[in-house]
């Protein structure tokens, strides 16, 4: 809803904010610093619990230029270590599976599944070798409504510092959420920096003009506002118009079932709700500094096909998605051009859906993850 409680008295700014100078999204000296600082500092999606369901269920990925893996102990507990073996630096496991113990393909190795070392060939003949001492290195791993984040620093503040309420916020607004599962993701490669991309998905200032859909057949665009709480950017509005949705709704289903909403939580991942309670989620995996791809995810109770859900994301696809993409690739063009000098930020005072005030917010973040 539009924030017009507590805010500041209005007075003219001689100096308004601008965006951020254009070799923060074109230079790759920026980027690499990204990579070895803000991402390997933030909390970064791995994967979801339904991948890893039974012990020794095991999936890797890549965050922040590391090889990772998450897997699921005899305990159920789900842990995440760096891909790699304590004795000569092989790669632990590949892609995906299931494994009783992790075995390395170098030499044989072998730890258990929380990483403590069990065996390897002929180590006993070392004098005082004390395999006790010899761990798979660990990463900060949470769950959160059944999607599993990362964190490289050991010392990063838990979730729910980074994203205050969000998780209860969460199963309000989708009951059902431990009981789905992913239906499928959709990947778009969009020719742009990170965090044009980000930024694109983090004001609604454009939304009239470029997403008719969106702005037409969902939300009141005059009650659209973005705020951040914590780490987090929280998306409001109110909604219209949800018998033309292309799914039915039942709106007293529960208090949030005719709501939209959002949740982005800094840098790289965003929780999403249509009306009727049907969560999607927004990834962005920064490939380079001038390419990021955004994988779109929806949902169903335990991944079972759902002809509405697919029917929906194509129409996501084909509408917000594709209408959004020409413009952060256009934004992307723009910012190499010699005649582009940093604009001022339209920031309302009284907020709302035609206000960039939540960008303020991004780029403090942005500046102060290439600083620390
Ligand atoms: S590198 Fe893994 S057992 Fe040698
Ligand atoms: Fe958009």
């Amino acid at each position: 809803m539009s924030g017009s409680a507590n805010l500041p008295k209005t007075s003219v700014d001689p100096d308004p904010a601008r965006t951020l100078d254009a070799h923060f999204y074109t230079d790759p000296s920026i980027f690499k610093a990204e990579q070895s600082g803000l991402f390997a500092r933030t909390w970064q999606y791995a994967g979801h619990v339904s991948q890893v369901v039974n012990p020794g269920d095991y999936f890797t990925f890549e965050i922040a230029g590391q090889g990772l893996f998450c897997i699921c102990g005899r305990d159920h507990k789900i842990r995440t270590f760096y891909n790699v073996c304590q004795h000569r630096a092989h790669e632990l496991v590949q892609g995906d599976g299931n494994c009783k113990l992790l075995v390395c393909p170098y030499h044989a190795w072998t730890y258990e599944l929380t990483g403590s070392l069990r065996s390897g060939p002929n180590v006993r003949s070392v004098p005082g070798f004390d395999r006790s001492t010899i761990c798979l290195t660990e990463v900060r791993t949470e769950v959160l409504c059944g999607f599993i984040f990362i964190n490289l620093d050991d010392d990063a503040d838990d979730m729910s510092v980074w994203y205050p309420g969000v998780e209860d916020e969460l199963r309000a607004f989708v009951p059902n959420i431990d009981q789905l599962q992913p239906l499928e993701w959709i990947e778009i490669l969009e020719h742009c920096n990170w965090k044009v991309s980000v930024e694109n998905y983090s004001e609604c200032y454009h939304c009239q003009l470029n997403h008719p859909t969106f702005a037409k057949g969902v939300v009141k665009p005059e009650t659209y506002d973005i705020q951040p709480k914590g780490h987090c950017l929280r998306h409001t509005t109110e909604c219209q118009n949800l018998d033309r949705m292309s799914y039915s709704i039942d709106t007293n289903a529960n208090a949030h079932a005719a709501d939209y909403s959002s949740w982005f939580l800094w840098p790289t991942f965003s929780f999403q709700v249509y009306p009727g309670n049907v969560l999607n989620t927004y990834l962005w995996r920064p490939l380079d500094v001038d390419h990021v791809t955004v994988w779109r995810g929806w949902y169903t109770p335990d991944g079972v096909d759902n002809e509405a859900i697919r029917r929906l994301a194509v129409q996501d696809r084909a509408t917000t998605v594709e209408e959004d993409i020409h413009l952060v690739e256009s934004v992307q063009r723009g910012l190499r051009s010699k005649g582009y000098r940093p604009g001022p930020l339209v920031v309302d005072p009284r907020h709302g859906v035609n206000s960039e005030h939540s960008l303020l917010a991004l780029h403090q973040w942005m500046r102060r993850a290439l600083q620390a």
